[in-house]
């Protein structure tokens, strides 16, 4: 492969498809390699756009928005980092090879909402998960939930992230308004949501896994350190690497994550979501790109996620390996409201292994992640502790 001069006619393009905090560092290490990157949100200054040659606004749920700026920019690389986009059109673009869609199309396609990676995985791929069954009305659900998936369970709305329109529910009583919160907060509504009995599991970890191409042009894949992390309200607060685990539970997560990615196919990393206890591993759910729990490894390994991520799909090797423990504690806005500052950051960073990311979102809501506090230490209860520290530090304020 060749990268060509950014800004000429020989330019290697990329577009970024969401342009958040994890889309950021994806155009920046793009960017170090002396790509060109388009970035494009629904919302004008999102983090990415900050950082990229050239940005958009618009709908990418809308095919002739979309349409319209991959004609515009004709990018050599599509990147989604959201999944609420047309996918449909995707399909056409990389059909007619316009673009090459990342990491893959089917990937794409099937983690677009929960009902297509979760029948993958365990309906095709046999791989252990939860009990669960798709509703498409509040008596669907109860239904399913009665006789099949059982109290407690999570009712989740098929196409969100970060815990949005998740409930937990513990008794048939609490079905009805667990529908109503998952109905009304998915984030393209189609009235499809999930119920997955609750896994009583020892701890959680995302196994970032990448697909990238050896030297001699075969398609390999390697692993990151496990992550720990711990969640509130489907929330990530908090993670760690590397996780401590027990070599069967390794090995199993490992063979999970590779079969999984395999059967996505194409280039690039992904985050596989894994439930723990003791020996036995369930697989949750996959992010065919960066994971926000992921964003420790900047502060913990050789390569970020996001370099991981950018030499992946364009088809360079990578080096998956961890230079120390960390950990990473986010920042959450506090206030509903535009332009926020924030105080403490000088305090934070005069703690030893301390770094800071503030994404520059122009506006906050109180569990709106601002920021994230990373931290370096010789092991990840050190790294833990300082983390949470710097990050009770970091105060937002009004302006
Ligand atoms: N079936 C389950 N059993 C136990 N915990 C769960 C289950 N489903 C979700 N959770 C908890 O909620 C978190 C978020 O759920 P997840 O399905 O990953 O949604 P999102 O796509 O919003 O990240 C998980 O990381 C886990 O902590
Ligand atoms: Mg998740």
């Amino acid at each position: 492969m060749t990268i060509g001069t950014p800004l000429s006619e020989n330019a290697t393009r990329v577009m970024l498809l969401g342009s958040g905090e994890l889309g950021k560092e994806v155009i920046i290490a793009l960017q170090r390699l002396g790509i060109e990157v388009i970035a494009v949100d629904r919302y004008p200054n999102a983090p990415g756009h900050q950082v990229a040659h050239r940005s958009h606004v618009i709908d990418m749920t809308d095919k002739e928005s979309l349409k319209r700026i991959i004609d515009l920019e004709r990018p050599h690389y599509i990147v989604p980092e959201i999944e609420a986009i047309n996918t449909s059109l995707l399909a056409e673009i990389e059909k007619n090879k316009q673009s090459i869609v990342v990491p893959s199309i089917k990937a794409v396609q099937l983690t677009m909402d929960r009902e297509g990676i979760r029948k993958l995985a365990a309906e095709t791929l046999n791989i252990p998960t939860s009990a669960y069954i798709f509703a498409r009305s509040a008596n669907e659900l109860r239904d399913g939930i009665l006789n099949k998936v059982g109290f407690p369970c999570f009712v989740k709305p098929t196409m969100s992230s970060s815990g949005k329109g998740q409930s937990k529910v513990m008794v048939e009583s609490d079905i009805e308004a667990a529908w109503d919160y998952a109905a009304s907060a998915g984030r393209v509504n189609q009235g499809v949501v999930i119920a997955e009995s609750m896994i009583d599991f020892d701890y959680e970890i995302t196994l970032l896994t990448v697909r990238s191409k050896d030297k001699d042009g075969e398609t390999i894949t390697d692993f990151c350190e496990p992550i720990g992390h711990r969640q509130e309200n489907g929330d990530y607060v908090e993670s760690w690497q590397p996780q401590p685990m027990r070599p069967e539970a390794l090995n199993k997560s490992k063979e999970i994550a590779k079969t999984v990615t395999e059967a996505l196919g194409g280039l690039g990393l992904f985050g596989v979501e894994l439930f723990i206890k003791g020996d036995e591993v369930w697989f949750s759910e996959v992010s065919p790109r960066p994971h926000d729990t992921g964003m420790v490894t900047m502060t913990t390994q050789k390569q970020s996620e996001f370099e991981l991520h950018a030499k992946a799909i364009l088809g360079l090797p990578v080096d998956t390996s961890l230079l120390n423990p960390g950990a990473s504690a986010v920042i959450y806005g506090q206030y509903d409201a535009k332009n926020i500052i924030f105080e403490g950051v000088q305090s934070a960073l005069s703690i030893e292994g301390i770094d800071v990311r503030l994404f520059g979102k122009p506006e906050s809501f109180k569990k709106r992640r601002m920021g994230v506090v990373l931290a370096s230490a010789e092991n990840i209860s050190l790294a833990r502790e300082n983390a949470t520290k710097a990050q009770a530090l970091i105060i937002p304020k009004l302006n």
